[in-house]
C-alpha cells in the first residue's frame, strides 16, 4: 500500500503545480475576487504613480476597426498609457496581443478593459430582450446572460454594454427591442436577473463579465419615439417609471452604467449632475464608473449646452461621466481645463479611481490574459444551444387560437410555409447579435421540416420581401396554400428595422406583407400567422381574421426549432406581452399603467378621454398571452382588511388548469391606490409568478405586498405610503382580473 501511495506522490505534486501555474497564468480562477481586500490600497498606490496624461488615458475608450480588430494607433496609445479601454476588439488571440503591449511595454502596466455589446448572446443568440421578458421568468434571463458571459469571456471580453434596462412606452422607438418593455416592476426583475447572469457574485470569476446598465436615463422616453431625441418628464415619473430597473441593477452590484444620448428636462444625460451624481452616487451609493454613450460627450455641443469640446469635457466630467466613449475631449482638453480650474485634480483622480477599482475587482491586473486554447470549445456548446431553444419556446406569445387551430398534428398531410421570414437566417438574430452567425441559425422552415412526420409534404414560397413593393411572388404562395392542408405565414420586420436608429413612424406590417396574408387567407385554407418582429405591431386585420397568431419575436439562433416546438405542441406556450400592442400608431403612447383622467373613457359619452376615430383600448393589453390549455384564477384572499403604512399584506389566489394539457400560467398582481395626494396609475404590476400546472391541478399562489410596493414619490419628492383604500387585482393579464380591497390605516 505504502509504495503505491509513494508513487502517486510526484504525480499529485505535478498536478498541483500545473493547477497553480494555470491559475496564475489565466483569468479563470475565482480567487481574484471583486471582494479582494486590498483593492482600495492598490488603487491609491497606483494612482499616486500616475502622470496626468496616464490618468486621462484611463478615461478614454476607443472603438475597434470592425470584425473584432483593433486600430493600429491603439497599440501606440496603450504603450504610452493613453488608452484604458476598447470597444469591439475581441478574440482571445487579438485581445492577448493588445494586452501584452499594456503589460509589457507600458510604464505602469495597467491592463486594457475590453468591452463589447453582448446584448442577448455572443455566438449562441437568445431571443431579443423584449422577447425574453415575455417569458415573465427572470431566471431564464439570468441563465442566458450567464451563457453570453461565458462565451464572451472566452473570446477575451471582460465587459458587456448590457443589460439595456430602459423602460419603453413607445413602440415607434426601435430600441424597445433591447429592453424588458413598458413596466418598471418587470423591468427591475429582468435588470436584476441579467446583471446576476453576466456578473455572478463576482465579475472577476471565470466565465463572468462586468455588466453595464444603460442608458442612464429616460432614453426610452424620446419624444415622438425618434431615436436620440430629447425628453421632458417630471421627477416623479423619472423616479417611479424610469429609475427602478437601474436601481435594481445597482442593488444587484452592477459595476458600470452608461449615460444616455438624450437630454432630460433641458440637461443632457451626459452632463446631468442630478442623475449622475445626486441620485447615482449620493442616494444609491454606486461606487463603480459611468461610461458615456458613443461620442455623447462631444455631442453636448449639438445639444447646445457646450460651445466647444473643451466645455463639453468639463460638463461631462464634472457631472460624473468617468469614461469617454470614442470622442476624445477629456484627453485633448483635460490638461488645460485643469490649469484653468474648470476641473479639479480631485475630480480626475476620483474618475480614475473608479475605473481602476473596477479593473482590480475584475482581476485584470493579476490575470490580464485569456486562455486561447479554450476559445474554440467555449462557443455554441450543445447545452447553450439547448438553452437557447428552451428560452425561445418560453418567450413566444400565443395571441390567438380559435377552435384549437394549434397545435398542428405532426402527421399532417401537407403544410404550406409562406412568407419573407419563413426561411431567413439573419432576421431571427435581431439587432445587436454579437458574433451570432447565420449558418448557426435554424429558420422556421428548417424547424418545421425537422418536426413533421416523414409522410408530410412541406411546401415553401416566399411570397414577397419585407421591404419592397413587389407582389410577383403572390401567385406561387397562393398556389402552394391551395395544395396544402394548412398555411403558416411568417411576416414581420427585418432585424435592422429595430434597434438603434430604427424608429418607425408606422407600426403596420412593412411592404406588401399584409396583402400577402390576405391573399393566403382568401384561399379558405386555415391561415396561421407567425409574427417575427422586434416591437409591437398594429395588425388588426390579422387579429380579426386569422384563426391563430403566434408572436415569435426575433427568437435567436434556435428560433425555427422553438417555433416548430410550439406549432406542433411539443411546447405549450405560456409567455405574455411585456408591452401593450396598439391598434394604430395614433394611440401611441399607450401603456397599461397610465393615470386616470377626470373623464375616463365611456362608450356612450363623447366628452370623455378617447378618440373620435379609433377605440381607446389596445389591440392587446400588457400581460396578455394564451396557452393550449385554460386556467381559472379564483378565491382572492387578503391576510387582513387593514394594515399600517409600514406593514405587509399577503394576497392569495387559487389557480387551476381547467384544460386538457399541462401548461404555464403567469399569475399577475396589480394594485391601485384609490385616493392619494397625487394622481396614481389605474394599475401597477407589483407581483408575478409563472407556474406550471398539470391538467386539473390547482395551486395556491401567494404574493406579499409591503411599503416598497404601496408607496410613491409625493410632491415633496419623498417616498410615502399614504393612508386610504387600495385595490388589489390578480389575473392572467392586465385586463382580466379579479379584485379585492384593503385599507392602509392613518398613522
Ligand atoms: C449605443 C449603445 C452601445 C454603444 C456601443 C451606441 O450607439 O447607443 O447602446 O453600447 O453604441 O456600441
Amino acid at each position: 500500500m505504502e509504495s503505491v501511495d509513494n508513487m502517486k506522490q510526484p504525480i499529485r505534486l505535478a498536478a498541483l503545480l500545473l493547477f497553480v501555474l494555470t491559475s496564475l497564468l489565466f483569468s479563470t480562477s475565482p480567487t481574484h475576487s471583486q471582494r479582494a481586500p486590498n483593492v482600495e490600497q492598490r488603487v491609491n498606490e497606483l494612482l499616486a504613480r500616475m502622470t496626468l496624461e496616464e490618468k486621462l488615458g484611463q478615461l478614454q475608450q476607443l472603438d475597434g476597426e470592425g470584425n473584432g480588430n483593433f486600430r493600429p494607433e491603439h497599440l501606440d496609445m496603450i504603450r504610452k498609457g493613453l488608452l484604458g479601454s476598447t470597444l469591439g476588439v475581441r478574440g482571445a488571440a487579438r485581445t492577448n496581443q493588445v494586452q501584452r503591449v499594456a503589460m509589457n511595454e507600458s510604464r505602469l502596466k495597467i491592463p486594457v478593459l475590453f468591452g463589447f455589446d453582448v446584448i442577448h448572446g455572443y455566438r449562441t443568440i437568445f431571443p431579443i430582450p423584449l422577447g425574453e421578458a415575455s417569458s415573465f421568468d427572470p431566471t431564464l434571463a439570468e441563465r442566458s446572460a450567464a451563457v453570453a458571459a461565458q462565451e464572451a469571456n472566452n473570446v477575451g471580453l471582460r465587459w458587456t454594454f448590457a443589460p439595456m434596462v430602459d423602460i419603453a412606452r413607445d413602440p415607434r422607438w426601435g430600441r424597445i427591442t433591447e429592453g424588458a418593455g413598458e413596466d418598471p416592476f418587470l423591468g427591475a426583475a429582468f435588470a436584476r436577473a441579467r446583471v446576476r447572469g453576466f456578473q455572478g457574485d463576482d465579475y472577476g470569476a471565470a466565465d463572468k463579465i462586468l455588466a453595464c446598465a444603460k442608458h442612464w436615463v429616460a432614453y426610452g422616453n424620446a419624444e415622438g419615439g425618434r431615436d436620440y431625441n430629447t425628453t421632458d418628464l417630471s421627477e416623479n415619473t423619472l423616479r417611479e417609471i424610469y429609475f427602478p430597473p437601474f436601481k435594481a441593477a445597482v442593488d444587484a452590484g452592477v459595476g458600470t452604467l452608461m449615460s444616455s444620448f438624450n437630454a432630460i428636462n433641458g440637461v443632457p444625460a451626459t452632463a446631468n449632475a442630478f442623475t449622475l451624481t445626486k441620485v447615482l452616487r449620493q442616494e444609491w451609493k454606486f461606487d463603480g464608473f459611468v461610461v458615456s454613450d458613443y461620442t455623447a460627450v462631444k455631442e453636448l455641443i449639438n445639444h447646445g449646452v457646450a460651445g466647444n469640446e473643451e466645455q463639453a469635457a468639463a460638463l461631462a466630467l464634472n457631472a460624473g461621466v468617468e469614461m469617454e466613449m470614442v470622442s476624445r475631449s477629456y484627453n485633448q482638453f483635460g490638461p488645460q481645463l485643469l490649469k484653468q480650474n474648470k476641473i479639479t485634480q480631485a475630480t480626475i483622480d476620483e474618475a480614475v479611481r473608479r475605473i481602476l477599482r473596477i479593473k482590480f475587482r475584475l482581476g485584470l491586473f493579476d490575470h490580464p490574459y485569456t486562455d486561447e486554447a479554450r476559445e474554440p470549445n467555449a462557443l455554441l456548446r450543445p447545452e447553450s444551444i439547448r438553452l437557447a431553444r428552451e428560452i425561445a419556446g418560453r418567450s413566444m406569445v400565443l395571441l390567438k387560437n380559435e377552435r384549437e387551430t394549434l397545435p398542428l398534428n405532426k402527421n399532417i398531410g401537407s403544410i404550406a410555409v409562406i412568407g419573407p421570414l419563413a426561411d431567413d437566417r439573419r432576421v431571427p438574430l435581431g439587432w445587436w447579435s454579437g458574433d451570432g452567425k447565420e449558418e448557426n441559425t435554424v429558420t422556421p422552415l428548417a424547424g418545421i421540416k425537422a418536426k413533421v412526420s416523414p409522410q408530410t409534404t412541406v411546401l415553401y414560397a416566399k411570397g414577397c420581401e419585407v421591404k419592397d413593393d413587389s407582389t410577383a411572388g403572390f401567385e406561387q404562395a397562393v398556389n402552394i396554400a391551395k395544395q396544402a392542408d394548412v398555411a403558416v405565414v411568417f411576416v414581420g420586420e427585418t432585424h435592422d428595422m429595430t434597434g438603434e436608429a430604427a424608429s418607425r413612424s408606422t407600426l403596420d406590417l412593412p411592404g406588401r406583407q399584409m396583402e400577402l396574408v390576405q391573399a393566403i387567407h382568401a384561399t379558405g385554407k386555415p391561415t396561421i400567422v407567425v409574427l417575427v418582429n422586434g416591437r409591437p405591431l398594429s395588425v388588426g386585420w390579422i387579429v380579426n381574421n386569422a384563426p391563430a397568431i403566434l408572436e415569435s419575436w426575433f427568437g435567436g439562433s434556435e428560433s425555427g426549432n422553438a417555433i416548430a416546438d410550439i406549432l406542433f405542441g411539443d411546447v405549450n406556450p405560456g409567455a405574455k406581452l411585456p408591452v401593450t400592442f396598439p391598434r394604430t400608431v395614433g394611440q401611441v403612447p399607450i401603456y397599461y399603467n397610465h393615470m386616470n383622467t377626470g373623464r375616463p373613457p365611456e362608450a356612450e359619452n363623447r366628452y370623455t378621454s378617447k378618440y373620435y376615430d379609433a377605440p381607446w383600448t389596445p389591440l392587446y393589453p400588457f400581460g396578455y398571452g394564451l396557452s393550449y390549455t385554460t386556467f381559472k384564477i379564483s378565491n382572492l384572499q387578503l391576510s387582513a382588511p387593514r394594515i399600517n403604512a409600514s406593514g405587509k399584506i399577503t394576497v392569495n389566489v387559487d389557480v387551476e388548469n381547467t384544460g386538457r394539457r399541462a401548461g404555464d400560467e403567469v399569475v399577475q398582481l396589480y394594485i391601485r391606490d384609490l385616493v392619494a395626494t397625487m394622481t396614481r396609475p389605474v394599475k401597477e404590476l407589483k407581483g408575478f409568478q409563472r407556474i406550471s400546472l398539470q391538467p386539473g391541478e390547482k395551486k395556491k399562489v401567494e404574493f406579499v405586498l409591503g411599503p416598497e410596493h404601496l408607496g410613491f414619490w409625493n410632491r415633496e419628492m419623498r417616498y410615502v405610503v399614504e393612508p386610504g383604500e387600495f385595490r388589489v387585482m390578480v389575473g392572467s393579464n392586465s385586463v382580466d382580473v379579479i379584485e379585492a380591497k384593503f385599507d392602509v390605516a392613518p398613522n
